[in-house]
């Protein structure tokens, strides 16, 4: 283990205006509020945002019947000034539920009402201002659905409802279906498609797949991510890199982040992002989160980590180098 890495970047232009896809970032509102560098930043770098936390459940409607926009609303406003595209994350998820909902004991029909008028006050409030949703996300665990809440009361079918009841609401936004490991783990992947390409056959309204990419250096392969959008666009379905990082420290090796992780992790973001650009249907790349201060990895996994393309001073890594490599190289202009 070497001394921490000494590095000092000057990006020649912004990841947005290398790219011929909107390249966005989780955001959280209060730093767009209250840090002037971190807003700056995303406003410099990027044309598409997702709240990294705003638009879940928990946030949204945490009593029942009591929505609450507020942080939000700030989201659409921060985006609609700055010219800046909004993707919505997530409608269904068993993580980020308040408790009325985990602890909901009524019957099938009535929690029905609960999801679809969920859905629907929800995709009907960001009409017009967000272009597309993670509708559900996370509803399998390997080759089997999840046992998450909506499939404990209602069954299989709450994945195809919800997708017709946001395109009720919506009908001009693309709706995606959103989870993780869909490239390390080409079963799932297969479980997964089987499933979507029947609901599509029934003409659900499925637009896409995200696929959320929080990755390591030796996973997936390139092969791997290849095959793997190479399933996805055999279905006729759009790509969105949804959640995109590259953990450096999953077992825990590392106390410091040193020139040789850096090194590995921008060659890692360069590689990664041209296969995915190697895809005509991948319709835009968000990282999850600006700064490896706030990324949710180190709380998640336990282990001090640096998977974003900035620091915790928002100085651009090598990773940042990498990743805007990436882009030139497949910009048309
Ligand atoms: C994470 C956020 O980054 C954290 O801040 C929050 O506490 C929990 O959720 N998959 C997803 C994201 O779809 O919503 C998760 O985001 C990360 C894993």
């Amino acid at each position: 283990m070497g001394p921490p890495a000494d590095y000092e970047i000057d990006l020649p232009q912004s990841f947005q205006s290398a790219s011929d896809v909107p390249i966005g970032t989780a955001v959280d509102s209060y730093k767009l509020k209250n840090n002037q560098t971190y807003r700056d930043l995303v406003i410099y770098h990027f044309d598409s945002i997702v709240g990294e936390w705003q638009m879940k459940w928990n946030i949204l409607q945490p009593e029942r019947g009591q929505f609450n926009w507020e942080q939000a609303d700030y989201l659409m406003d921060f985006a609609e000034e700055n010219n800046i595209s909004v993707h919505g994350h997530c409608l269904v998820w068993h993580g980020a539920n308040p408790d009325w909902i985990e602890s909901f004991s009524g019957g099938k029909e009535e929690f029905q009402t609960i999801l679809k008028t969920h859905i629907q006050t929800v995709v009907n409030h960001f009409e017009g201002k967000v272009d597309s949703w993670d509708v559900v996300n996370e509803a399998f665990e390997g080759k089997k659905y999840r046992r998450n809440k909506f499939y404990r009361i209602l069954g299989p079918d709450y994945i195809k409802n919800c997708y017709k009841w946001a395109h009720e609401a919506d009908p001009n936004i693309d709706l995606y279906y959103n989870d993780y490991s869909l490239a390390s783990n080409p079963e799932k992947l297969d479980f997964i498609l089987e499933k979507l390409d029947s609901l599509l056959n029934e003409e659900i309204p499925i637009h896409g797949i995200g696929f959320q990419s929080h990755i390591t250096l030796n996973s997936p392969t390139l092969t791997e991510i290849k095959e793997a959008m190479t399933k996805v666009e055999n279905l006729g379905l759009k790509i969105r890199i949804s959640e995109l990082d590259v953990s450096l420290n999953r077992d825990g090796k590392y106390g410091v982040f040193t020139d040789e992780l850096a090194e590995l992790q921008k060659n890692r973001y360069k590689q990664v992002v041209e296969a995915y650009l190697n895809s005509s249907q991948v319709k835009g790349i968000t990282v999850w989160g600006v700064s490896d201060a706030h990324s949710w990895i180190p709380t998640h996994f336990n282990d001090p980590d640096w998977p974003l393309l900035f620091d915790g001073k928002y100085k651009p890594k090598p990773a940042a180098q990498g990743f805007l490599e990436a882009l030139v190289g497949f910009s048309n202009e």
